[in-house]
């Protein structure tokens, strides 16, 4: 699975994941070096994993009712925010762009 995450400098880099990983993608950016707080540790409580969906949207699975909800609280979500620790990993997500948008502490 290849997609694209853009960090909050604005900086875009490939992140290339193996097919047959079951993770988030906030697990995914973890594990990639980026700083993702995930406070409540992939609950859909925290929001700290946000993340703006800059190239395909219409491939993730409409969000959950927990998602929305905490989505709802920020400020700066639009409608094509999400929560990464919400996001599995498949092959679905190739070609996707992801812009990291949750707080940094
Ligand atoms: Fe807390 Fe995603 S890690 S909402």
């Amino acid at each position: 699975i290849n997609i694209t995450i853009e960090d909050r400098n604005g900086e875009q880099q490939p992140v290339e994941i193996p097919e047959e990983i079951s993770l988030s993608l906030m697990e995914v950016l973890k594990a990639s070096g980026y700083n993702i707080l995930a406070t409540c540790g992939g609950m859909a409580l925290c929001a700290t994993c946000h993340v703006q969906v800059l190239k395909g949207l219409d491939n993730l699975p409409a969000a959950g009712n927990d998602e929305m909800d905490m989505l709802d609280t920020l400020p700066d979500a639009g409608f094509d925010s999400r929560l990464a620790c919400q996001i599995r990993m498949s092959e679905n997500l190739n070609g996707m762009v992801f812009k990291i948008r949750g707080d940094e502490q």
